[in-house]
């Protein structure tokens, strides 16, 4: 099983970027996380961009690493109230072409991080919200970070609750996961 993770700060040293490889440390034995590392060079979504002689590399890498992917975990910052762009714009270009978009019915979580001690409450609400209109299956609960610069040590989330907080939202991806896959069969 391989869960992709969209991170949705771009800047070295991000405590989204830490937030992720906690989560991914998490995951079973045999579950594989994978972070898709070039969001800093997805163009904004166009349709004029979205013909197969005119579609960029990396929305077509991006689309199929969701496509091969068993789940999303979106990981975002919160930027004025909100998902940060560079998630939102993944998740557009992965909601299209309608009838055969890589997203939909995707088992998909949204963790966040940020700065001040609300942890990102809209950016989560937003991401849930933005997921689910995509059509991925989306779990409604969410981990949220505040105070994000002080709450990792060595890449370990300090508060041991919130830590189990993000194992238990971990599992269950993972869950959805193989409930699909039994329902498919
Ligand atoms: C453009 C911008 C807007 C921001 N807006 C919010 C906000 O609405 N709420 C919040 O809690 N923090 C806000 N912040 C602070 C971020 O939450 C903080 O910089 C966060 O740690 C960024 O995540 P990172 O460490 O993964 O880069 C904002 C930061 C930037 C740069």
């Amino acid at each position: 099983m391989n869960v992709l993770v969209l991170v949705g700060s771009l800047r070295a040293g991000s405590t989204n970027r830490q937030l992720a490889d906690a989560a991914i440390a998490h995951l079973p034995t045999g579950v594989d996380g994978t972070v898709f590392a070039r969001l800093a060079d997805l163009p904004h979504y166009s349709e004029d961009l979205d013909h197969d002689d005119a579609l960029p590399e990396v929305g077509r890498d991006l689309r199929e690493a969701v496509a091969d992917a068993d789940a999303v975990l979106l990981v975002t910052p919160e930027y004025n109230g909100s998902l940060s762009s560079a998630v939102k714009n993944a998740v557009d270009w992965v909601s299209r072409p309608r009838g055969a978009a890589a997203i939909v019915g995707k088992p998909a979580a949204v963790i966040a991080a940020a700065g001040s001690p609300r942890a990102a409450t809209w950016a989560r609400e937003d991401g849930v919200k933005v997921l689910r209109v995509a059509g991925a299956a989306v779990l409604e609960d969410t981990v949220g970070v505040g105070s994000s610069f002080q709450a990792f040590t060595d890449g370990r989330l300090g508060d041991e609750a919130l830590d189990a907080e993000l194992r238990s939202l971990v599992d269950d991806l993972v869950d959805a996961v193989e409930q699909g896959a039994r329902s498919a069969a």
